[in-house]
């Protein structure tokens, strides 16, 4: 069981800051703290169950029909996206696989796309225009919208393990295997965490500042924050190279064409799974229906992999960003289907907050939307 304490804990590495979560949101603050020379340890319990793994990797505040603060801050994401991938590329020496490939997302009448959340930032398409961005599309689909800012990353293949090379290559320390059992605190402030290791061994690490990004297993560490699990299942199509250019975002599944062929396709969103693992008949149907209904050609790719993962989402689907319940523990959790798109301004914002800088205007006008409290009546 995990829990919050109070009591004492070593101080055994004054200054350290420890990532407690080694996924996409831990790189990615690590990242962002080591290139400012602070020194960093990312406490990651299993790698292979981060949601970076797990996600198609899409930019797409506007072909997610994001809204209020959640499209500000992924729009604030999107407009940082080149230079964060930059950052990551130069300190690893490896890409990314950032692509704008630009995301089309269609509807079935001119009335429902006009009516989509974000359809004043997008190019109207009809039919016949909607064909020449995907050639083959189902017959049901008469219009669309085309969000060419919208793009994608090769967040499974190349992202992740380019941050991991670049947060080692700027000295941040990894721990893989360990898992934090429990909090610390001390005068009401952090004061470090349980750990227990992969042969078993239970150690106290203390610290006075971290930051939790253990995704949708957040809640767990520290039960005040209202983070749960949205199962995804996934799979991946060969396709013939170049045979889709865009990305098609369909009502419940969608295919992202990397730049090999490759077409990852998704995803179930199972709310009621929790963290059930593997892939189930269902799921996998789901899937193969929603590939019929976009493009049927795509029926014939063959099937390269099927993976599964669970989103952290929250009751509003937006993240946990900024202070918690404990000073000297930070959030950055809680992205739901965002987390890809939203990685690099949420560790600019994160970085920024523990080393005492004031974050950029834009960033910061955004923390009070997403409070670790804001569900609860005031
Ligand atoms: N970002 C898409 C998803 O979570 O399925």
């Amino acid at each position: 069981m995990t829990r919050w304490l109070r009591g004492e804990a070593r101080s055994n590495s004054p200054g350290r800051i420890l990532i407690l979560g080694g996924g996409l949101m831990g790189l990615a603050i690590a990242h962002q703290l080591a290139r400012r020379d602070q020194r960093v340890t990312v406490l990651s319990r299993r790698r292979s169950e981060a949601a970076g793994f797990v996600a198609a990797g899409m930019l797409a505040p506007h072909a997610e029909g994001l809204e209020n603060a959640l499209l500000h801050l992924g729009q604030l994401s999107l407009s940082r996206i080149a230079s964060w991938v930059a950052q990551i590329e130069a300190d690893s020496g490896l890409p990314c696989g950032l692509r704008s490939s630009g995301i089309v997302v269609p509807f079935h009448s001119a009335d429902e796309r006009d009516a989509y959340a974000t359809a004043a930032f997008g190019d109207r398409l009809d039919r016949e225009q909607l064909l020449q961005e995907v050639p083959g599309l189902d017959s049901q689909w008469k219009a669309g919208l085309l969000f060419v800012q919208d793009g994608q990353i090769d967040n499974r293949r190349q992202l992740m393990r380019a941050l991991e090379s670049a947060c080692v290559d700027r000295g941040a320390q990894f721990q893989e295997g360990v898992e934090v059992l429990e909090l610390f605190t001390a005068d009401g402030r952090l004061s470090g965490v349980r750990t227990r290791n992969s042969e078993g061994s239970e150690a106290t690490l203390g610290c006075e500042r971290a930051v939790l990004c253990s995704g949708a297993w957040s809640g767990q560490l520290l039960p005040q924050l209202p983070v749960f699990p949205v199962k995804g299942q996934m799979l991946s199509l060969q396709s013939p190279r170049g045979a889709l250019r865009r990305v098609i975002f369909g009502p419940g599944i969608y295919l992202v064409p990397r730049e090999d062929g490759l077409v990852v396709v998704g995803a179930t969103s199972e709310r009621n799974a929790g963290f059930s693992e593997g892939l189930t008949p269902q799921g996998q149907t789901t899937l193969k229906q929603g590939i019929a209904t976009l493009l049927p050609e795509a029926e014939s790719w063959p099937p390269m992999e099927r993976w599964w993962g669970f989103r952290p989402c929250t009751p509003d689907e937006g993240p946990l960003l900024g202070n918690s319940p404990i000073p000297g523990l930070l959030l950055a959790c809680g992205h739901h289907r965002n987390g890809v798109l939203m990685a690099g301004a949420t560790s600019e914002l994160i970085a920024d907050l523990a080393c005492g800088t004031e974050p950029k205007q834009d960033l910061a006008a955004l923390l009070s939307s997403f409070r670790w409290d804001r569900f609860q009546s005031r």
